[in-house]
């Protein structure tokens, strides 16, 4: 689904991702893990048209992503719940919800969709009318994800869903992405926390300054014993 090859960002004279290769099969969920400033955030960013990338290809179902408009990237099926959230703190939590679906016109479909993204995070049906930028940092996460869902993706990017956030708020918001994945969606994960990442994935990719160093299904990576010293607190 995902085919990327070269890809290197820069900023300014400093390159921050050196030329990495992966893919992400369709319905697959992929782990992408590596330390503070191994380079996670600005590869996600550069998928997601956030940001030019100085040089590779992104090809996702057959098609080069790296001279699409990014504004055309939600219509191809592409979600990025970004690094610290970004709600619209000043909307309810419903009405963040409904902006995730701002470029579909299937009304029925939409309604439908709400009450599944309210069904798998109880918490926001909860809260549906209280103000995004009140919500915990957990519930925030939540809305950020659901929001994503809203728009219907058929491939998800996550970035590290569960910085900064206390382990039951972690447990319950992993749940619901091992849920998502099981419904057949494609998701590339990105985490520091790489125990959880690879565990609830297929398979991993290890980041280090702007490269990837290794690769292998996530249960051979959980007892690979380099993985094990670096990532895993052992
Ligand atoms: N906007 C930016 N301007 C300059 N350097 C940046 C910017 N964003 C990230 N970097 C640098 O790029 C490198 C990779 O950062 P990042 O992609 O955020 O890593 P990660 O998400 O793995 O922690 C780091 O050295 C970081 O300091
Ligand atoms: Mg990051």
């Amino acid at each position: 689904m995902l085919e990327v090859t070269g890809l290197r960002v820069s900023y300014g004279g400093i390159q921050a991702v050196r030329g990495i290769t992966f893919h992400v099969n369709e319905g697959e969920m992929v782990a992408l893990i590596g330390a503070n400033g191994a380079g996670k955030s600005s590869t996600l960013r550069a998928l997601a048209r956030l940001l030019e990338p100085a040089g590779g290809s992104v090809r996702y179902r057959g098609k080069e992503l790296v001279s699409l408009p990014p504004y055309q990237l939600v219509g191809e099926g592409i979600a990025l719940v970004p690094e610290g959230r970004g709600v619209f703190p000043r909307m309810s939590c419903l009405e963040n919800l409904r902006m995730g679906a701002y470029a579909r016109n299937d009304k029925a479909e939409i309604e439908r969709d709400l009450e599944h993204v309210l069904g798998l995070f109880p918490r926001l049906k909860e809260r549906a009318q209280q103000t995004a930028g009140t919500l915990s940092g957990g519930e925030q996460q939540m809305l950020a994800i659901g929001r994503a869902l809203m728009s219907k993706p058929k491939l998800m990017l996550l970035d590290e869903p569960s910085m900064g956030l206390a382990p039951i708020m972690v447990q319950k918001i992993f749940e619901v992405i091992r849920t998502v994945s099981l419904e057949g969606m494609t998701i590339l994960l990105v985490e520091q926390n790489a125990k959880l990442a690879l565990e609830v994935s297929q398979r991993g990719y290890v980041m280090e300054s702007g490269e990837i160093t290794v690769t292998d299904e996530s249960k051979k990576l959980l007892a690979d014993p380099k993985v094990r010293a670096a990532y895993l607190g052992e």
